[in-house]
């Protein structure tokens, strides 16, 4: 290898370790070491590194995680030991009878302890190690094969990609990084063959934030979390995985050569050593009275665990004991799931409400009948939007199967139908606004139905619960934007910052000090904004519709104020990387309105006028002049107008047939006859994704 290139190498390995291991410390420990941009400097390094040398690409490469090739379809994949299903209890009683059948069986249970674990719904995937390399991921399929999914795990965040994670890192922090390092001095090396089994979920925290963030661009939301992961991880395209939020648990380890754990208990220090997320509540219990202990407080508590479980399950701690005990059927033994009380019940859809959102969409609301599901009572629940009352037939009236899980708010799964008297009716889509009483409108190619009047009253409170949410206002909450809207003392956003002690002193509720208190907050935040520049921020709070906080953020670097960003065009808008058509319709509609001109210039009056403390040098980059470009086949998230915008907005061309005088062919899915015209002419080829880099960065993969 020439010396440049070794440096290179050397330079590679660097960046690896270390965004591999702050990868698992932000990820997996949720105890980050460095920001988020010092992370992305690292990260992007790498990539440009990867980009002008692709032999550089390792396997292990962290930007690997964004989704590799597409599969046209999965293969099988033979587990290297059947993956068992569990027998169940459900009552502490029957967990004493378990423990009195393995003492009749063996007495050695007697004295054997136990290991206590959430029972993780999510999906079991099975993963392979080698030489400490991921090679391999499938899916639990029929418990003896699977099917193979390896380039959509590896998106996964918290799924290490190399084994033992690194325990320190040169880059960023090198100390600290030590100081972790001797808490937890794991193995050495890692063995030739290593096969381990988890669960992949998506948290509860990361669904609703996913949704919410689907609900703001107009878009369907997913009803639960492991449907989505499922549904994620059986994607062909493994981008698309990695656009969903999915984490890993593990607690089994199937195949470790020239390891020897003992007890479940070292099976979970030997993960964690390795670098695998393991779940935090597991403990080791002495007897059986105290496995039911912890198996109640749990299932008291379940709802602040940060995934969803549907149990416990116990395991012989000693796992020699539990395969000498053998197997009833398919269940082994040595392990018992008790499962918590069902979140599904049955009860009556009283009637349909309908909620107006801050972009003014509608979705519709169950009022049911209360019900008790697992020790809360439910009085409401989500029905998602209007096609899902008429995909799944809901009536009023109707008996309906509902669940609640975690912290999620209930949500109806359908009717049941043979209950059915002939008593439901059917339901009648709202033709107006229920708060404003204006007709409502569908928007071409989006399941949601809005209600388009921008003084609508139920708007301007959601709006403002937003504003001052994401303006982070202390003191300021939702109770309170509704009082003031209603009091008329709010008309738009930048009324909040009109807010005069006098005013408040006249609401209901305040006093003195708590007049005091707000007023000042809302000057600090004002001057908070100002002084750090949190453009950004202000944009996302304006509560475009699409317009999320990486969005806001991204806006405010490219344009710097918000008379920049007002004024720029659907082609500079769509030049900002995750900005496409809609989004850029949705920023020209909201700047194209006289009340939101109105609006601007009020806060601009105020002095709330940020200017982006993060503004990027130069607008965008001619990078790709000169140059011209032929699409063949779909591409994975654009169409061919946003290609062409893109390509366009960095000075490229695009033409419709290869030639000559073709610079690069991007390939899509499916691609025509162009592909092999474009090989016969050594035109050069890249996917969507290398498109992005080449007009992003000028240098191609
Ligand atoms: S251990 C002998 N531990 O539950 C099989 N399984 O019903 C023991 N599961 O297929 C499996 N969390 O998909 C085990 N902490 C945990 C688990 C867990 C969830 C799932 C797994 C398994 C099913 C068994």
């Amino acid at each position: 290898m020439p010396k440049a290139s070794k440096i290179l190498a050397a330079r590679v390995d660097e960046l690896i370790q270390a965004l591999n291991f702050h990868n698992y410390r932000y990820h997996v420990l949720a105890a980050p070491l460095i920001s988020d941009a010092e992370f992305d400097a690292l990260y992007q390094e790498l990539r440009g590194i990867e980009e002008a040398h692709p032999a550089l690409l390792r396997a292990d490469s962290p930007t690997r995680r964004v989704g590799g090739g597409v599969s046209a379809k999965f293969v099988k994949a033979p587990h290297p030991a059947p993956i068992l299903s569990l027998a169940n209890a459900f009552s502490a009683e029957e967990v004493r009878a378990w423990y009195e059948r393995l003492v009749r069986l063996d007495d050695r249970v007697e004295q054997a302890g136990y290991v206590v674990e959430p029972k993780i719904d999510g999906l079991t995937v099975v993963l392979h190690y080698q030489d400490g390399q991921f090679v391999r991921g499938a899916t639990r399929g029929d418990g003896l094969v699977g099917e193979e999914i390896t380039p959509n795990l590896a998106t996964i965040r918290t799924l290490p990609l190399r084994i033992p994670v690194p325990t320190s890192a040169k880059l960023g922090r090198a100390k600290a990084a030590a100081k972790w390092k001797k808490g937890l001095a794991g193995p050495p090396t890692a063995p030739h063959t290593l096969v381990v089994r988890g669960e992949a979920v998506i948290y509860t925290k990361d669904f609703e934030a996913m949704n919410a963030g689907l609900a703001a661009a107009g878009e369907e939301p997913y009803v639960n979390p492991r449907n989505t992961a499922s549904g994620a991880l059986r994607q062909l395209d493994p981008k698309l995985t990695a656009a969903r939020p999915i984490s890993l648990l593990c607690y089994a380890v199937v195949e470790a050569d020239g390891v020897q754990l003992d007890t479940q208990w070292e099976v979970l220090q030997y993960l964690r050593a390795m670098g695998f997320p393991t779940a935090a509540t597991v403990e080791r219990c002495a007897d059986i009275e105290s496995v039911i202990r912890y198996c109640e407080a749990q299932a008291q508590t379940r709802d602040q665990l940060p995934y969803e479980t549907d149990g416990i399950v116990i395991k012989l701690n000693d796992l020699r004991l539990a395969a000498d005990l053998g197997f009833v059927g398919k269940d082994p033994r040595g392990a018992l799931a008790y499962k918590f009380p069902a979140r599904e019940v049955s009860t009556t859809l009283q009637d349909i409400s309908v909620n107006v959102g801050r972009t003014g969409v509608l979705t519709p609301g169950a009022l049911l009948e209360p019900v008790v599901v697992a020790g809360v009572t439910v009085r409401q629940a989500t029905l998602h939007n209007f096609n899902y009352i008429v995909e799944k037939d809901i009536r009023v009236g109707d008996r309906v199967l509902i669940k609640r899980a975690g912290e999620v708010i209930p949500y109806v799964i359908g009717p049941m139908v043979a209950a059915r008297t002939g008593a439901e009716r059917v339901y009648q889509m709202p033709t107006v606004c229920p708060s404003c009483g204006q007709p409502i409108e569908r928007v071409e190619g989006e399941v949601a139905y809005y209600c388009v009047n921008g003084a609508c009253p139920a708007q301007l409170t959601r709006l403002v619960e937003h504003f001052v949410a994401v303006l982070d206002i202390e003191g300021f909450g939702e109770k309170l934007a509704l009082q003031l809207v209603q009091a008329g003392l709010i008309n738009d956003v930048a009324d909040v910052f009109r807010l005069t002690k006098a005013q408040l002193l006249a609401q209901e509720g305040f006093a003195d000090k708590k007049a005091q208190n707000l007023v000042d907050s809302i000057g600090a935040t004002r001057e908070r904004l100002v002084r750090d520049g949190q453009l950004g921020r202000l944009i996302g709070a304006l509560g475009i519709r699409g317009v999320g906080e990486v969005m806001a953020n991204d806006l405010a670097a490219q344009f710097g104020t918000l008379d920049a960003l007002s004024a720029a065009g659907g082609e500079e808008l769509q030049a900002v990387s995750g900005i496409g058509p809609s989004a850029s319709q949705a920023l020209a509609d909201w700047f194209g309105l006289k009340r939101n001109q109105q609006l601007l210039a009020k806060l601009k009056g105020l002095g709330v006028w940020p200017e982006a403390a993060n503004r990027r040098q130069a607008q965008v980059a001619d990078t790709l002049a000169g140059l011209t470009f032929v699409i063949t086949g779909t591409l994975p998230t654009w169409s061919r107008d946003e290609a062409k915008a893109f390509i366009e907005a960095h000075g490229g061309k695009m033409t419709d047939s290869v030639s000559k005088k073709t610079s690069y062919l991007v390939l899509g899915e499916a691609p025509g006859s162009k592909l092999a015209k474009a090989q016969s002419l050594g035109v050069v080829v890249v996917d969507e994704a290398g498109l992005k880099r080449l007009g992003e960065t000028g240098q191609a993969a």
